[in-house]
């Protein structure tokens, strides 16, 4: 049988992960996480820990422990675009004691623009080709989930296609958030486009403003 807890590890700030979440990393006998999840959560001594980012590595790792109580951290909340869900796809949600909530990602990109997330749509290009673009710009508010290649600057190159400019949004691009290198940056035009440096996490929001047909409270 196996015993696996997911844990919602947070955006990757120390101050971002829960403390629920730290005391069942601890009570786990093995530890599965990326160098950067390890180091947020830590470990204690008698813990075997392992330091996998692959998504394959992980599940050879579970796989391996059968009967162990084993950790996997995951990034941000569980909830959405997580691992968690292919490993119950992989070991039937029996496997899966529980799963301990987190701060997404994209509550803080909302919280550090110091708008509410109500309503939002999510869109993920991590690991997803660029499509749908249309459908993005026709949502009131958005966040997007870029990876290393649909990073923030190429989501934005593709939706000045279909007319990412042509209605009064606000747009943002939120970077290694929680980390010492955050960064938010509002985008204006094509030139903020051309100038933004890419980085490793990345999340896009676009905001349509008031009186160009956000509906919101
Ligand atoms: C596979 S998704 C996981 C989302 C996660 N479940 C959550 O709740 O944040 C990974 C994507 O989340 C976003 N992300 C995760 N951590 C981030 C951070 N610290 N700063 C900015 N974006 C982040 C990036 O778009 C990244 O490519």
């Amino acid at each position: 049988m196996h015993r696996i807890t997911v844990i919602s590890a947070g955006p990757g700030g120390r101050g971002y992960i829960t403390a629920i979440a730290l005391q069942k990393a601890g009570q786990c006998d093995v530890i599965i996480g990326t160098e950067q999840q390890v180091a947020t959560a830590g470990h204690t001594p008698g813990q075997t820990v392992y330091r996998e980012s692959s998504i394959e590595g992980i599940m050879r790792l579970i796989a391996r422990h059968k009967g162990r109580r084993v950790g996997v951290l995951v990034t941000g909340d569980a909830g959405i675009y997580s691992l968690a869900q292919k490993i119950i796809e992989r070991f039937g949600k029996e496997a899966v004691e529980e799963i301990i909530p987190g701060v997404s990602s994209i509550q803080v990109a909302f919280a550090r623009v110091r708008e509410p997330w109500l309503n939002v749509r999510v869109f993920s290009f991590h690991g997803r080709p660029l499509e749908g673009l249309e459908d993005i710009l026709s949502c009131d508010r958005v966040a997007v989930l870029c990876d290393r290649e649909n990073n923030a600057k190429a989501v934005l190159f593709a939706l000045t296609g279909p007319g990412l400019f042509d209605e009064a949004r606000s747009v943002y691009v939120c970077r290694d958030l929680t980390m010492e290198e955050e960064r938010v940056l509002e985008v204006r035009s094509l030139e903020d486009i051309e100038g933004i440096e890419t980085g490793r996490r990345e999340i896009v929001l676009l905001i349509k403003k008031p009186g160009s047909g956000d509906k919101r409270l």
